[in-house]
């Protein structure tokens, strides 16, 4: 099965079923102000969705190109993409649940389409909330088609609600299917929907029926709609037994030419595995933008912003696999000629791809070039200074005049045995936002990056106290804390120094749950009720009555006042830097997170 298989079949099931084609949209959402890029396939048919005839009737089928940015630092993972397509089948206001779940599953089952063994199958349904019945006539339905209740497991608004992007528009509860991986259970409450790795999502059927409207109130719909949606590349990768959507047909050649370019094989290094698979996701994104009908192009404000920051962020990384001369167009060339059967639209545009690309990725060259000359001429002086520290002023001036990113500075500087003062740098910058609300857009995503570094360490930090209790005992527990944007430090109680193979497990430990992409979720309750729950919360420390206890998925749960990264795997590569005495009984930890 591949991506042009999958969506033929896709198509053809739902025209047999009644449905007209429609063509996917672009890219860029018309008059639609509250997001920079269409995020899912009914994000063009939000009007008919709302009531509006569609000329093509009351049964659609599409195909629909999607960029979702929310996820764009935890791409370098196994699973995240900021580009993916979606298969949908809509209904508006002609079959509901009951039609929308037996399509649904003769598709995934019937040997004619995907083949799926009925056993292999599980689902979830809405668990209902105040004001929302709990969502009997979906299960009704699933349990009809032999779906056991071990097999239909009931969720919360979190997991099994769905609405656009943006804050407004029409949403409903959704049911999802999922395929059994064979893995064991993590635990007695392991069911569908379970975020362990034993179930995969492959399919989302939304039943749309209300409008939530500016003032966050849900109107009723006049008309029922259903509004489908399967991951093109995630039910490839999982119908086709690989471990990561990199590993499949679709993104194969991409990766054979960043191979080429860089001299370096996929599947020997981690790290440089984690820079080709963001060139990979960020160049076919880019090319996608670059070659739609409404293209926007790089700059500072908006649509054009995250552009810039994806291709940028591929150069950068091509830099950590050794290409210094401009690649880009290459790896685009081979994006064309993969996508441009189902997408025409990218060999239409290939000349303005082609051209746009070049023009930012030289524009971006002669950044770095100008900021390490620059970083050169200030180097003497830096290294005669007692404390070999480079003022935050400093770095903020060639982040300021020259555009030369703080982490190629703090690089240089790392290389030459020097520390920036990141305090100072951070002061500057945020002097610098308000003092030029004109450029508000551009500075918002470089300190909204900043200070939600220092989140992503203390996120790390509480996995890293459950994995030290996990591979040294019971007893371990905090002692001292201390987080910057480069790096966090951990004091525990310990008496012994860790051995290799303990740092090499609690290290593993941390980036599996940081790969399993675990909700980071916040409940305030007495610290009765917290230590009940099992939350730890440190020794000696004063807490008010009321505190708020942070759950990392089914993996840690601690006392604490946040904030907190909302998914682990945003949080990018844990590496243990340090094991040392800190004192009588406790140990000290420095780590830090690569991106
Ligand atoms: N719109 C729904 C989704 O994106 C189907 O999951």
């Amino acid at each position: 099965m591949n991506a042009n298989e999958l969506r033929k079949k896709f198509i053809d099931f739902f025209v047999s079923k009644g449905h007209a084609r429609i063509e996917g949209k672009s890219l860029i959402p018309e008059n639609d102000p509250t997001v920079l890029f269409t995020t899912a396939g009914m994000h063009p048919l939000v009007p008919y969705l709302l009531g509006a005839e569609h000329p093509q009737g009351k049964r659609l089928v599409n195909f629909q190109k999607c960029i979702r940015t929310g996820d764009i630092d935890a791409v370098g993972d196994f699973s995240h993409l900021t580009f993916f397509e979606m298969l949908g089948n809509w209904s508006l206001g002609d079959y509901f649940k009951e039609g929308a779940i037996t399509m649904s599953y003769e598709f995934l089952t019937s040997p004619q389409w995907l083949g799926i063994p009925h056993e292999r199958l599980g689902v979830t349904v809405f668990a209902g909330e105040e004001g929302i019945p709990r969502d009997e006539e979906s299960a009704l339905i699933w349990r009809k088609l032999g779906f056991s209740d071990d097999k239909i497991s009931f969720r919360p608004r979190e997991d099994n609600w769905w609405g656009p992007a943006g804050a407004t528009g029409p949403c409903g509860p959704d049911s999802e299917m999922f395929i059994d991986m064979g893995k064991p259970p993590c635990g007695p409450d392991c069911a569908p929907g379970c975020g362990c790795g034993k179930w995969l999502e492959i399919w989302n059927d939304v039943f749309m029926q209300y409008n939530k409207d500016a003032n966050g109130v849900y109107l009723p719909l006049a008309r029922k709609c259903v509004d489908t949606g399967m991951g093109v590349e995630r039910t490839v990768t999982i119908l086709t037994g690989k471990k990561s959507v990199y590993d499949t047909e679709i993104f194969k050649p991409i990766i054979s030419a960043i191979e080429a370019e860089s001299n370096c094989s996929y599947g020997k290094d981690e790290g440089q595995d984690r820079s080709i698979r963001i060139i990979a996701d960020h160049i076919r994104s880019s090319t996608f933008i670059l070659g739609d009908p409404k293209a926007v192009t790089p700059s500072n404000v908006g649509a054009g912003y995250v552009l810039r920051r994806l291709i940028r962020r591929a150069v950068r990384h091509g830099r950590k696999l050794g290409i210094e001369k401009p690649f880009l167009t290459a790896i685009s060339k081979v994006v064309i000629a993969e996508f441009c059967g189902p997408y025409p639209e990218l060999e239409q545009n290939r000349a303005a791809i082609i051209e746009e690309l070049e023009k930012e990725e030289l524009r971006f060259l002669e950044t770095l070039q100008k900021g390490e000359k620059e970083f050169e001429k200030l180097l003497p002086n830096l290294m005669r200074s007692p404390q070999k520290v480079m003022s935050g002023r400093l770095a903020f001036k060639l982040y300021d005049t020259y555009g030369f990113p703080i982490e190629l500075t703090e690089e240089l500087a790392h290389e030459n045995g020097l520390r920036i003062n990141k305090d100072e740098f951070e002061a500057a910058f945020a002097k610098h936002q308000e003092t030029s609300r004109a450029g508000e857009a551009v500075f918002k995503g470089g300190l909204a990056d900043h200070s939600e570094i220092t989140t992503k360490y203390h996120t790390a930090t509480h996995l890293l106290q459950k994995a030290l209790q996990l591979v040294l005992g019971a007893h371990v527990a905090q002692r001292g804390s201390n987080i910057t944007a480069e790096r966090l430090r951990f004091d525990f109680s310990h008496t012994a120094p860790m051995t290799q193979e303990e740092i090499k497990k609690a290290e593993a430990i941390v980036n599996e749950q940081i790969e399993r992409d675990l909700p980071v979720t916040v409940e305030v309750m007495s610290l009765e009720a917290a230590k009940a729950a099992g939350a730890m919360a440190l020794f000696g420390e004063k807490y008010e009555a009321q505190v708020k206890v942070y759950t990392i998925g089914d993996f840690s749960k601690e006392v604490c006042g946040g904030p907190h990264a909302e998914r682990t795997g945003t949080l990018g590569r844990f590496k243990i830097q340090k094991e040392q005495s800190s004192s009588s009984g406790v140990r000290r930890i420095r780590a830090v997170l690569e991106n």
